[in-house]
């Protein structure tokens, strides 16, 4: 069993754990992820690994409740157990050093970004951050990415806070003004695809984190599978990072869209049952 010792509400519908986990933590290192089930009735959910501890023996995650199993992890508290989290899963990602890189993070996918971008920053590359979101309140870890950047750029789509508009714009501005070495981009999957098509016009190598659906994370479900450039690729062990200028994102969105009746299904039913839940207890 694993241990929830810190939860934090980042913004109402993106939640931080802290889990206890000390060989997950002593191995973890950026780019990877880990798998986890609340109960054994418990879906498989893969989420990056935010940021570890390895003296504490934790790891930190920070997810959004977009569905059944999301929300349910989300009404987990300080000293819950979750009954199992497997990792660190997924290839971690190439090490630069002094180059000058563009880390792309949108909505909850900032928090991916967060610990590749400080792991670049102190490998001496020249960091420049643009981090989205669709509202000011959804911002996520403003402060933190500030300190791992040596330059960034904040969006908005609704033009609330920092630029209006999207992390594609920004990414133009810089492309035009200041030619990088690399592009990481991690968010939706659409703002990832359209991030790969700004750069490609300047033939800058693009890096991009998938969230294929996942079931094992180890490379035997063949659940996640892409293509990338023409090829079967495995997205938890071939991945998650890709080059973006590959990657067939036409397909990858329709396999994520396989479950949709299903998963409507689950967060209906989930709902109704806190609903329930709550009527009893008043
Ligand atoms: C490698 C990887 C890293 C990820 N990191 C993060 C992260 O750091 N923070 C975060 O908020 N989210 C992350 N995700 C996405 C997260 O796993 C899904 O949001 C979650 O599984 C949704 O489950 P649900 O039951 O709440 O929603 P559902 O209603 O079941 O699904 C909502 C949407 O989530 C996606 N999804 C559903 N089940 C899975 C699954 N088994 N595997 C992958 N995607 C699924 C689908 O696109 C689906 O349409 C990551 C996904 C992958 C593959
Ligand atoms: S999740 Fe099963 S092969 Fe990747």
């Amino acid at each position: 069993m694993f241990k929830i010792l810190t939860k934090k509400i980042m913004v109402p519908s993106i939640k931080l754990f802290e889990i206890e986990a000390p060989l997950v933590a002593r191995k973890a290192l950026p780019g990877q992820f880990v798998i986890l089930r609340i109960d054994e009735h418990g879906e498989r959910i893969p989420l990056t690994i935010f940021d570890y501890d390895r003296a504490r023996g934790t790891v930190f995650i920070i997810f959004q409740e977009v569905g059944k199993s999301t929300m349910q992890l989300g009404a987990m508290e300080e000293g819950d157990l979750l009954l199992d989290l497997v990792g660190p899963l997924g290839l971690p990602m190439k090490e630069e050093r002094d180059k000058k890189i563009v880390c792309v993070g949108g909505g909850v996918g900032v928090a991916p970004v967060f610990l590749k971008a400080r792991s670049l920053y102190e490998n001496k590359n020249y960091v420049i951050s643009i981090i989205g979101a669709r509202t000011k309140n959804l911002l996520i870890l403003e402060e933190e990415m500030r300190q791992v950047s040596h330059e960034i750029y904040i969006t908005t789509d609704d033009g609330s806070y920092g630029r209006h508009g999207f992390v594609t714009e920004a990414l133009k501005e810089v492309l035009e003004k200041n030619r990088p070495d690399l592009v990481l981009a991690v968010g939706p999957v659409m703002m990832m695809r359209a991030c790969s098509e700004v750069t490609r016009p300047y033939g800058v190598e693009t890096l991009v984190s998938l969230n294929s659906i996942m079931v094992d994370g180890t490379g035997m479900c063949g659940c996640c599978r892409v293509m990338v450039d023409g090829k079967v690729r495995f997205t938890c062990s071939d991945g998650p990072v890709f080059d973006g200028h590959l990657v067939d994102f036409k397909e990858l969105m329709s396999r994520q869209n396989r479950f949709l009746e299903e998963e409507r299904i689950a967060s209906e039913r989930f709902i109704q049952m806190c609903r329930k839940i709550e009527r009893c207890d008043n």
